[in-house]
């Protein structure tokens, strides 16, 4: 396969260390060996989530985390909000739908998130006994305030959903003191595992719904499993179990205040170095997120010439989701992504965008990034 560089928002660039940990002997996953292992992953997830609760991690893709996430939080005939900023929040919007909740879709502008005021309103009309937002909508880059919407949520006394999987392990969540109910994310993000877990945490006091249970997001039995792995109920995926603790582990030592400076740095100079090339970013200033960002391709380029001259290049970058397709580009820059890989990818995007006929000053974006990186000191 050789060299490349992965910066798609996810999934995402995995440390060797930790493909190497994933690499080791699979253990018995009722051994006390592998209890421990597994354990201590949920103890440091609790910290990355802000948590003192429960903390369940499943097989699963992120949308595994979502249905069991809204399953155990959102009872039939439940009046529902989803604050939709893009692709992603018709997940939920179904997810909710499938436990029969009332569900009332309140949509953003491309490009913007939600402020305190927006949920304050969506409140004040709706009589809603749950709010079910993305903090990071992967499909435009937006990021959300969640701290304040979470905190006006409970000024109405409404349960605060949010998915996480493209945030957590990126960008900071408080949930016991912002006072997010339920909150989950995917291995194959930020937290920089391979895919493969979904990983859903409860805000402490907070006690799962057992209404809609089924086989698989059976939370009572699933609870019970991440006690002791010798209540087994389903195979924990037990490599992946290592890749998360091995990964944990570096993200703790990295400290996580300075792994979200450092991905607001990754961030801000990617989008420098975008708007010094004369691109259009999707996310309104104020609303950007810290992990991926969004950008319009210009007039005359087309997607499928980009992607892939990006790609001969080393370069993997992801195109635009649903009415966006072939409109946008995103680039990821989460995780184990460094300043090098940042200033590498604008680098390779700045010959290519020469190539396909677009006027660039070679150099202009570098340059704004490494200001950017060289005042945050990284
Ligand atoms: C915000 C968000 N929600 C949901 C999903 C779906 O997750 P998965 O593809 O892991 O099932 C994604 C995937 O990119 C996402 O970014």
């Amino acid at each position: 396969m050789g060299r490349f560089l992965l910066m798609i928002p996810g999934p995402s660039l995995v440390d060797p260390e930790t493909m190497l940990d994933m690499a080791k002997p699979t253990l018995s996953h009722v051994s006390a060996e592998f209890d421990s292992i597994h354990r201590e992953a949920l103890d440091m997830l609790r910290k990355v989530f802000g948590t003192s609760g429960n903390v369940v991690v499943i097989p699963g893709s992120g949308t595994a985390a979502i249905e069991l996430a809204v399953r155990t939080a959102v009872k039939p005939g439940e009046r529902v909000a989803v604050l939709k900023t893009g692709y992603f929040a018709d997940y939920l919007v179904d997810a909710a739908r499938r436990v029969g909740a009332e569900v009332t879709v309140v949509e953003a502008p491309i490009g913007r998130g939600f402020t305190e005021s927006d949920v304050e309103k969506v409140l004040d009309q709706g009589n809603f006994s749950t709010v079910l937002l993305q903090h990071v909508e992967t499909s435009v880059a937006v990021a959300n305030p969640v701290d304040r919407i979470a905190r006006k949520a409970k000024e109405f006394g409404a349960k605060v959903i949010v998915d996480g999987i493209a945030s957590i392990g990126g960008m900071e969540m408080n949930m016991d003191s912002w006072g997010v109910d339920v909150c989950l994310t995917g291995s194959q993000k930020a937290l920089a595992v391979p895919p493969g877990l979904a990983i859903v945490a409860y805000r402490d006091g907070f006690t799962p719904l057992t209404d809609n249970e089924t086989l698989y997001f059976n939370i009572t039995k699933l609870l019970k499993e991440m006690e002791s792995t010798r209540n087994y109920y389903i195979t924990p995926a037990v490599n992946l179990i290592y890749a998360l603790n091995s990964s944990l582990k570096r993200i703790l030592a990295e400290g996580l205040q300075q792994r979200y400076r450092r991905h607001e740095a990754l961030a801000k100079a990617v989008q420098r170095g975008l708007e010094a090339l004369g691109l259009r970013l999707v996310a309104e200033e104020g609303f950007r997120a810290n992990t991926v960002t969004a950008t319009y391709i210009p007039e005359g380029i087309e997607w499928s010439k980009l992607y892939s001259e990006m790609h001969s290049r080393g370069v993997e970058i992801a195109g635009g989701l649903g009415a966006l397709r072939g409109k946008i580009f995103r680039i990821g820059h989460m995780g184990e992504v460094s300043a090098n890989d940042v200033i590498a990818t604008l680098a390779a995007l700045e010959r290519v965008l020469a190539k396909l006929g677009y006027r660039v000053e070679f150099g202009a974006s570098v340059r704004a990034a490494q200001q950017v990186l060289d005042a945050y000191g990284v």
